[in-house]
């Protein structure tokens, strides 16, 4: 690595690395007096001793951590970051920088601190009281316009199963002008940021969203689903069609109780329980999922299912025991089977 020769009269790359992550171990731990006045740096200094701090503190991909920190607090792109290399931080811009390494290296996700994050083009607000939206997750929304949009009706009916941030029942909301988008989740707090998300990206007329119990949500407006085989009902009560959907999307808990402790401290300690824990075996959902969500799904309607790795097996067997058929398993970008996709 080619240092430059810092203010403090140091040349190695080791003693530079060194001083900068003393200096943050200074400010975090609070010995030595305190925070100490830090010498100016320059943008490529900031980002080299951050990363090496955050590589410290077992942060994954610790240089681009430190790139899109530091890219936030200067409200730049982070390419652009590269064309201000020699650009002299402030004193108060160190000072933040500071801060935001900080927590960064106590494993808060990248996306907390920063405030938001980007799901399928859509900017998405996220918080403690809801999962941060995973790439894999793009996938499955994808997947989901892709079927509303080729069924060429004037309007489309989705409900999105677990909302969280809204992330999927707001992709689905943009992607496809002609769908309408129920979203339920247990969580209130979820669900106020939802209904954030949904009007920062002017989808929020087309997304109505229901507290609850999974479909009991949904019940419990005074809705009831279609009951099958009662054709009478079918064809003279359209109070009961306003819950048959064209698509039910999810992506439900899945992780089993007992693993969620061995997760990653920026999953386990920041990502709320209830959006990772799926019961003993991380298959609770799939379970009601496969049992309930017919009733709720049109005659040539289609389910999809994120899931996590090495759970398609299991999960295929349990749609296909509630006699669904399993129409494709998909793979996410590092080829593992992630999402499933059923019909009546
Ligand atoms: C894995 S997160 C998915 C969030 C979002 N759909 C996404 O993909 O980023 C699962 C969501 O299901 C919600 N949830 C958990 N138990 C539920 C229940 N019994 N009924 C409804 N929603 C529930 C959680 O609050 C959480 O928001």
């Amino acid at each position: 690595m080619n240092f430059h020769l810092s203010p403090i009269g140091v040349k190695s790359a080791d003693a530079v690395a060194n001083f900068w992550i003393k200096q943050l171990a200074i400010h975090i731990c609070g010995d030595a007096g305190g925070a100490a006045t830090l010498f100016p740096v320059t943008v490529l200094e900031a980002i080299q001793k951050s990363a090496d701090f955050l590589g410290k503190k077992g942060v994954e991909s610790s240089r681009l951590n430190a790139e899109l920190l530091l890219a936030h607090l200067l409200k730049m792109p982070r390419m652009k970051l590269y064309l201000n290399f020699e650009r002299t931080l402030t004193a108060a811009e160190t000072d933040s920088l500071r801060e935001l390494v900080k927590r960064r290296g106590q494993r808060e996700p990248l996306q907390h601190i920063i405030g938001s994050t980007n799901f399928c083009g859509c900017e998405i607000l996220v918080n403690r009281h809801a999962l941060v939206p995973r790439p894999e997750t793009e996938l499955l929304a994808e997947l989901g316009w892709n079927f509303l949009v080729t069924r060429h009706l004037s309007l489309v009916t989705a409900l999105d199963f677990g909302t969280g941030t809204g992330c999927i029942a707001i992709a689905l909301a943009v992607k496809c002008p002609a769908a309408k988008i129920s979203a339920l989740d247990f969580s209130a707090d979820a669900l106020a940021l939802a209904k954030q998300n949904a009007a920062v990206n002017k989808v929020a007329e087309r997304i109505e969203f229901f507290q609850g119990d999974g479909f009991a949500a949904i019940q419990s407006e005074g809705r009831v689903p279609r009951v099958p085989n009662q054709n009478a009902g079918d064809s003279c009560h359209s109070s009961l069609r306003k819950f048959e959907f064209d698509l039910i999307i999810s992506n439900p808990p899945y992780i089993a109780s007992a693993e969620i402790e061995t997760l990653q401290p920026e999953v386990r300690d920041f990502d709320p329980r209830a959006a990772l824990d799926g019961g003993a075996d991380g298959l609770d959902f799939y379970r009601r999922l496969a049992a309930e969500a017919k009733a709720f799904l049109k005659p040539d309607g289609k389910i999809m299912l994120e899931f996590g790795d090495g759970q398609a097996d299991a999960i295929k067997k349990i749609c296909e025991s509630e006699k669904w058929i399993v129409e494709s398993v998909q793979e996410d970008y590092s080829h593992r089977a992630r999402i499933l996709v059923a019909r009546r």
